[in-house]
């Protein structure tokens, strides 16, 4: 099943643009764009976006200023949770094309300067990977089945499941098998779907077979590797039970027996000897939700990986003060590992900002439109004030284009596969998953080659407005906010690099603080002032506009006006 480059005389880790020239630690401060494969381009014109697609659209992201694209998984998958099923790690799906594609892609994206880094998910493969398929056919001797958590149920004829965990998706993290003869089975744990069985990492096979994946990556020259539940892959010995009901309430706050567990930290361990023996700095990026930001930092300890999202920051609300903790416990918690803080506001899970603060404080998934005018003003000053942090950005694709997440999309095209399964995640993800309206006045705004043509979800009327066509050279569009604030951060060394913020005295409501130069350069400071109120609120002008979120921030001698929701960036 695994398809092979025609190209197989190729070095590993041959040289390429973006190994050259080679920054000590490029990845600190980078702004880092996420990409959804299914919902970015779609050159075919199939309704689903593809890796030539997003090929195409490389100069517009190079123009945009990020320095590296992370990819959402394109590999081989039965689509039962948008790729994260995955059934072969070496081949891409053929709705998204084929290995020469990406290698194309990963080719110009070092040609414009982007590095390129891929997802990799080793807590689950898809029920249809090879080995599962096996162990499900050769029955309860197979020896594949420990390489997955088999286990016989519990009860008279083993009718209830080995334990009391819940899957995130909703209902219980167990799925029965049926035997090669057709009497029922052993049960498998799947912390997501049914069809994302967990691997169990004790078996030395899984830990070889997924050393074997980063190398043939690595070797096809990504520069990383974003970690799918990085915090996943050890249980706790015996799989005990929790002892109650109710249990994705207790993520992030309980140390649970299936996430988080410090076995995890070996894996990373080796990992990274594997992404050192590589030239260009490849790193390793964890999306591990833990209880604290103190439990993330023991991630991307020297040793481990080299980031890890704040899910903390990203879950944090448009308060002042709520900030401002937060910034403080980032920067506070990675400073004794040495590692840069990660700032995050959207992703393809979570409803996309530009809603969120549009409604009234809650939990990351919002099924309501709320205000959309605010919610926008409040996403443009909130990319600011997360700009203007020291350490790397993450951005979700179309945030920079303000669109807020589809809130009425019809059931009968929803494909989020905890939407169907009730009691666990909301299951509204697909609003933030709607594809990308790129120009013209007639859907798929350009997703797709031709007006009229498909794609997978659909998009809003309104969404004309919103195109990439229609910001570009509005000087008061999203989009060019983000094109101004990340030329501004690639010009001031203020900007991003070093771990320290200085808060300013500043009215109640507001933020302001002040960065410095790493390297000590004359006019190389820089403050962020940040109004998280209603009102416009005056302040002493710290120095010379350089951008605004509201575009309008009233400098008159030396009393600035701080619009309501708004963040400035000044050079001093
Ligand atoms: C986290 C991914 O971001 C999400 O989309 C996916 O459903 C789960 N992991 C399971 O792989």
């Amino acid at each position: 099943m695994t398809q092979n480059l025609a190209d197989t005389s190729r070095p590993a880790a041959a040289p390429t643009a973006a190994n050259a020239g080679e920054s000590r630690g490029w990845w600190r401060d980078a702004v880092i764009y996420q990409v959804y494969p299914r919902s970015f381009a779609d050159s075919n014109g199939d309704g689903m976006g593809d890796l030539p697609g997003i090929r195409s659209r490389l100069p517009y992201l190079r123009d945009l200023g990020v320095d590296a694209v992370w990819l959402s998984p394109f590999y081989a998958s039965p689509q039962a949770d948008a790729g994260y099923d995955v059934a072969d790690y070496r081949a891409v799906d053929p709705m998204f094309g084929t290995l020469l594609d990406a290698d194309a892609l990963i080719r110009d994206a070092h040609a414009l300067g982007l590095r390129i880094i891929v997802d990799l998910v080793p807590n689950h493969s898809s029920d249809q990977h090879e080995w599962f398929q096996r162990a499900l056919r050769e029955g309860p001797a197979s020896p594949l089945r420990d390489r997955y958590h088999f286990r016989p149920g519990k009860g008279e004829n083993g009718e209830l499941p080995p334990n009391d965990w819940e899957s995130i998706f909703g209902g219980p993290a167990w799925t029965r098998t049926e035997n090669p003869d057709g009497t029922p089975g052993d049960w498998y744990l799947h912390l997501f779907a049914p069809e994302q069985p967990d691997f169990n990492w004790e078996n030395p096979a899984v830990a070889d077979e997924f050393r074997s994946i980063l190398r043939f990556w690595l070797d096809m020259g990504v520069d990383g590797f974003r970690i799918d539940v990085a915090h996943g892959l050890v249980k706790a010995e015996g799989l005990p039970d929790i002892g109650a009901g109710d249990q994705l309430k207790l993520l992030g706050n309980d140390v649970m027996p299936f996430f988080d567990q410090d076995g995890v930290h070996e894996i990373y361990r080796s990992w990274r000897r594997i992404l050192d023996e590589y030239p260009g700095e490849r790193i390793g990026v964890a999306e591990a939700w833990t209880p604290t930001v103190q439990r993330t930092a023991n991630y991307v300890r020297s040793d481990e990986l080299h980031q890890a999202f704040n899910f903390q920051y990203l879950s944090t609300y448009w308060d002042s003060a709520a900030l401002r903790e937060v910034i403080d416990l980032s920067l506070d918690s990675m400073r004794p590992v040495d590692a840069p803080t990660t700032w995050v506001l959207s992703n393809h899970d979570v409803t996309r900002h530009a809603t969120r603060f549009g409604n009234p404080p809650g939990n990351t998934q919002i099924r309501t439109p709320g205000d959309r005018e605010l919610g926008l003003r409040r996403a443009r000053a909130a990319t600011l004030l997360m700009l203007a942090l020291p350490g790397s950005a993450y951005l979700y694709q179309g945030e920079e284009l303000g669109l807020p997440d589809v809130t009425d999309l019809p059931d009968e095209v929803r494909q989020d596969p905890s939407f169907f399964r009730k009691a666990g995640q909301d299951g509204f993800r697909d609003g933030c998953r709607v594809p990308i309206p790129w120009s013209g006045t007639e859907a798929p705004y350009g997703f797709g080659p031709t007006a009229g043509g498909p794609s997978w979800l659909p998009q809003p009327a309104e969404w004309a407005a919103l195109s990439v066509e229609a910001q570009t050279g509005d000087p008061t569009s999203t989009l060019e906010l983000y094109r101004s604030a990340l030329a501004v951060r690639r010009a001031q060394p203020a900007l991003g690099g070093g771990t320290e913020v200085t808060w300013l005295d500043s009215p109640e409501g507001t933020l302001a603080f002040r960065r410095d130069s790493a390297t000590g350069e004359e006019g190389g400071s820089f403050v962020c002032t940040v109004n998280t109120t209603a009102e416009a609120v005056t302040v002493t002008a710290p120095g010379r506009v350089l951008l605004c979120s509201t575009g309008n921030t009233e400098v008159t001698g030396d009393q600035a006006v701080l619009q309501a929701d708004s963040t400035t960036w000044w050079a001093v």
